[in-house]
Parts: structure tokens; sequence; C-alpha cells
């Protein structure tokens, strides 16, 4: 463990700007996410969150208790605390979901995290499996990534850094679960690098234990002999079609992958060396932090080498169903951003158990047409 802890504070370290300085302090001192598996009994005490200015108390209904004592649920007995709390039962509550929101744009604005908070959200939503209806069998996005146990998967390499960036967050708002933390700080990402408003809704139960993570081998492989059989097996296994599958590729616009973690990309590029951020790795685009549909336009002219394609970002324009829309999208942007933010926000939900099961939103202009089509999974 103190290995671990001690070169995730050197990535850390690395990744963040000197004006960053007193972020780093706090976010090197908390250094608890890695959550061990718990015994069963204290995990079942622990999911019974008493939300700290004594607002409301909730028993979670994740918690194997909540079958033994009624869920409590009071009105606000104060206002001056910052941190508010509505009378509404749910999973999460609305004002610290949008209290936690501005953390995170903050932590995004210092640290330039973009890219690694998306991975996390798509990785603890993209387990899900539509043939099995038991929740959290499922899986998709409960927060299970939490666990040390699921952050081990090959597939989540590097991961646990997105997580120490979360974690100060989620210590503070105490009334939103991880599932909604990690997908608010996806979706919140990729708006922030220019994707216009993902049509998000809120109240996803988390998983109570390690033991409901998912089994290894859920999410897709770079590499595979049949990149494009292999993309369907994956995404239709969640009920995402071709279309879906394409725009959802298109958010490799942000970041990089990096040959330590993946094993896939080169170690530097004249496009990553000098950050922002942990320099180094092999981006997927030039502006690598900036959301626009020049993915689709490098990987169709492949003219730079060191701009990454994996094979299965190629098998996009080589697959006849799959390039209909790659095509489209490298011509027109508008109609990659809509059809990008309508599937981010369906696999956001995947496999989620939601209170309330309409889910809440945290945005005023809620009545937009996408969200009024959610339907959130039972
Ligand atoms: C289509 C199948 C997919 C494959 C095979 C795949 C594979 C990969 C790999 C190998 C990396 C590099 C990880 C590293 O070395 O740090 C990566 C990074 C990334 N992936 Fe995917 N991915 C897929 C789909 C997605 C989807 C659906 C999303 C989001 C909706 C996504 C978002 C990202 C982001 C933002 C990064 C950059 C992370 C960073 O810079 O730290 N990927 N992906």
């Amino acid at each position: 463990m103190a290995e671990r802890l001690s070169t995730t504070a050197s990535y850390l370290g690395a990744c963040l700007l000197p004006a960053a300085a007193a972020r780093r302090a706090a976010v090197a001192r908390s250094s608890l996410p890695l959550l061990p598996s718990p015994p069963r009994a204290s995990a079942a005490l622990r999911s019974i969150h008493l939300i700290p200015d004594g607002h409301r108390t909730a028993l979670r209904p994740s918690s194997p208790l909540s079958s033994l004592r009624p869920r409590l649920c009071q009105r606000p007995q104060a206002t001056s605390r910052a941190i508010s709390s509505s009378a509404v039962c749910s999973a999460s509550d609305p004002a610290q979901l949008k209290s936690a929101r501005e953390d995170i744009r903050e932590v995004l604005k210092t640290t330039f995290c973009h890219p690694i908070l998306v991975r996390l959200g798509w990785h603890d939503a993209g387990t899900y499996d539509k043939n099995i209806a038991e929740w959290p069998q499922r899986g998709g996005a409960n927060g299970s990534l939490r666990f040390e146990i699921e952050l081990k998967h090959a597939a989540n390499a590097g991961l646990t850094n997105a997580l120490k960036l979360l974690q100060p967050i989620k210590d503070k708002y105490s009334g939103v679960t991880y599932a909604d933390l990690f997908q608010l700080a996806s979706a919140t990402a990729i708006e922030e690098a220019g994707c216009p408003k993902i049509p998000m809704k809120y109240g996803r139960v988390d998983v109570s234990g390690p033991e409901q993570c998912p089994p290894e081998g859920k999410l897709p492989a770079a590499g595979p002999p049949s990149p494009a059989a292999h993309l369907r097996d994956v995404f239709y296994r969640m009920g995402l079609n071709d279309k879906e599958i394409v725009a959802l590729s298109g958010a490799h616009t942000l970041g990089r992958s990096r040959p330590e973690r993946s094993g896939w990309g080169k170690p530097e590029t004249k496009y990553t060396k000098d950050g922002p951020g942990a320099p180094g790795g092999q981006s997927w685009t030039v502006q690598w932090l900036k959301f626009d549909n020049s993915y689709f336009k490098d990987i169709k002219e492949r003219r730079d080498e060191d701009l990454l394609v994996l094979p299965t970002d190629a098998v996009l324009f080589e697959d006849p169903s799959f390039k209909v829309y790659a095509e489209k999208y490298a011509e027109d942007q508008d109609a990659f951003f809509k059809d990008y933010a309508e599937a981010h926000a369906k696999l956001s939900s995947l496999g989620a158990k939601f209170d309330p099961s309409e889910g809440i939103s945290i945005d005023d202009d809620s009545k937009t047409t996408a969200q009024q089509q959610f339907v959130a999974a039972k």
C-alpha cells in the first residue's frame, strides 16, 4: 500500500501545476481512496450515511440492513451550512450534487484531468450486461470501481489516480454516491472540454462491497483479432448499437494512452511531452484536452505518426456499418456532438439502480427533449 500511495503521490505531483500546490497537498494528504475489502458487517454499517450537517439521516437502500429498518428522511433542520440537503429521499442529494459539480470544475482547472475522469465514468458503466436482470449482478454504473479488486483489473490500469482526485470531493459530500460522483465527474469533464450539455440524470445507488464487483473481462480490448466483431460483442451486450459505438469512441478526442498502463501508445510525442498535467503518452488528437470531431478527421487521414490509432479506432473507417457514422462525424461536428451527448447519457445510466427510479436532474433547463426520453433502469 505504501508503495502504491507514493507512486500515486508522485503521479499527482507531476500532474499538477505549481499554482495548485495547496490542492496537491490536500489530495496527497487524503490517502484513503483505495478501499480495502471490508468484512461484510462493517461494510453494512459503513453504508448507513449520516449526513454531517444533520439535515438528513438516511439508510442507504443498498445497505444489507435496509430490509430490516425503514429508511428515514427528515426535513432540513437548519439552513446555515453551505452543503445543504433537501427533504427528498434519494440515493444522492441534489444540492450536494450541484456543489460537487463546482468542486469538480475547480479540480479540472488545476489538474487537467478531464480525460481520466471520462475514462473512470466509462469503466464503471461499461461492465453492464443487458442479459442479466438482477442488480448489481448486471454490472453498470454502480460505483463498484471504487474497490481495489476492480481497480486492479488490467483494463483499469491508472484509474486509481482518478479516484484519488475525486475522493476528497466524496469525503466532503456524503450525500453523493460514488456511482453518481463518477458519472458527474465524467459528464462535467467532457462538457468543460467543449461538449454541449449532456442530458444527465442522477440518483444511482452504490454497491455496498467488493463482493459485488463485476468479474474481469467485461470492457473492450484495444487489439483483438477481429476488432469489429469484438466491439459489437461488448457494446451489443450493453444494449448499444453501431451508431453509439462510433459516437462513444469519439471520446478518444480527449486524452492519451500510456504504454506503462495499457501497453498502447508511445511514451511521449511532440504533443504530450510538455503536458499539461503529467507529461507523456500518445494522444489521438493534437489538442487532446479539447472535445471536438478531430478524432474522426485524424483517424481518417492518418497523416501524423505522433497521433494514436488503436485497432479498435481504425476499424471505425473499415467496417461498412461503422464507416457511415465515422464519415458523418468527420464532416459534421454538430451531428457528432448531438449523437455523442445522447449516447454518453445512455451509457452513464446502464445497469444503474436509480433512487428515485425516474432519476434526479440537477440542471435548471431540465425539460430538454433528450431528458424527457430518459428511462432509468429499474
Ligand atoms: C471502443 C472501445 C474502447 C477501447 C478498446 C478503448 C481503449 C482505450 C485505451 C487502450 C486507452 C489508454 C489507457 C491508458 O493507457 O491510460 C484508453 C483511454 C481513454 N479512453 Fe478508451 N477505449 C474504448 C472506448 C472508450 C469509450 C466508450 C470512452 C468514453 C465514452 C473512452 C474514453 C477514454 C478516454 C477519455 C481515454 C484517455 C484517458 C487518459 O488520458 O487518461 N474509451 N481507451
